[in-house]
This record gives structure tokens, C-alpha cells and sequence, in this order.
């Protein structure tokens, strides 16, 4: 696929807008994503968190009930997971290497794979493709 960031603007009509969300006890922001055709387009340049691999940011995204990580894994790979624990479905919080569920303890490795449970389940990724100006989540 082929879709440049001014292209997939063009199609949205719209752009990502940062939104303070109930995450203050966690010290983190929640922004907001609008959906085009079921593609979220995320500009990186409008994220200083994403500037240097390992960073992270946590989205919104229309249409989704629970808020999603993306993670930059290295420098043009990005990695998208729900926030919700595969344990009982607590919301999981970034930290500085893992995620962590604050309910029952299950920790999680930036790639999604289970570091302690009591979950069992990898995080749910969504694909994600790295694009001019950004990455797309589908
Ligand atoms: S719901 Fe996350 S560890 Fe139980």
C-alpha cells in the first residue's frame, strides 16, 4: 500500500487531535484518532514521545471502546496493542520496559508477550504499516 500522509489527510478530512483523557493518575495523555475507511493514521512528527525508538503514546481511536499503545519498536517499525489485560480486562499501563496490569499483576514485554501472569494471552496487537509521515493501524 501506498498512501502518503497528505493523501490520507485529504481522504480523513481530519487529523489527530491530542486529548487530555482520565489518565492523570497514570501521568500519561490519550489522544485522539479519527478512523478513515478502518485505518487510523498517526502522525509521528506531531508526537515528540515517538521521536526515538522505545517511545510510546496512548490513542484513542474512534470507534474503540479501550484506548490502544502504540509503541515505536525500532526506527520504521511500530507496534499497536489494545490496553486491555488478557487476564480479566483491566486497562494495563505503560512502564519505562513492560506494561503492567495493576489488577492481578500480569506483566507484559513491549512486544505484547506475557512477562507474569496471571494472563496467559499475548496483548492483542493490531497491524500497523509504516508510512510517509507516519504509521497507519488497521
Ligand atoms: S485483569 Fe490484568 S492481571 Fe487480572
Amino acid at each position: 500500500m501506498n498512501l502518503s500522509r497528505r493523501s490520507f489527510f485529504k481522504q480523513a478530512g481530519a487529523v489527530a487531535l491530542p486529548l487530555i483523557a482520565g489518565c492523570a493518575a497514570a501521568g500519561t495523555l490519550t489522544h485522539r484518532v479519527p478512523v478513515q475507511n478502518g485505518k487510523a493514521f498517526v502522525a509521528v512528527a506531531d508526537f515528540p514521545e515517538l521521536s526515538a525508538v522505545g517511545g510510546a503514546i496512548k490513542l484513542q481511536v474512534e470507534g474503540k471502546k479501550d484506548p490502544i499503545f502504540l509503541i515505536r519498536a525500532e526506527e520504521s517499525r511500530y507496534l499497536a496493542f489494545s490496553s486491555v489485560c488478557t487476564h480479566l480486562g483491566c486497562q494495563v499501563r505503560k512502564l519505562p520496559q513492560s506494561f503492567r496490569c495493576p489488577c492481578h499483576g500480569s506483566t507484559y514485554d513491549l512486544e505484547g508477550a506475557v512477562l507474569r501472569g496471571p494472563a496467559q494471552k499475548p496483548m492483542t496487537r493490531f497491524r500497523t504499516e509504516a508510512v510517509d509521515g507516519g504509521v497507519i493501524i488497521f
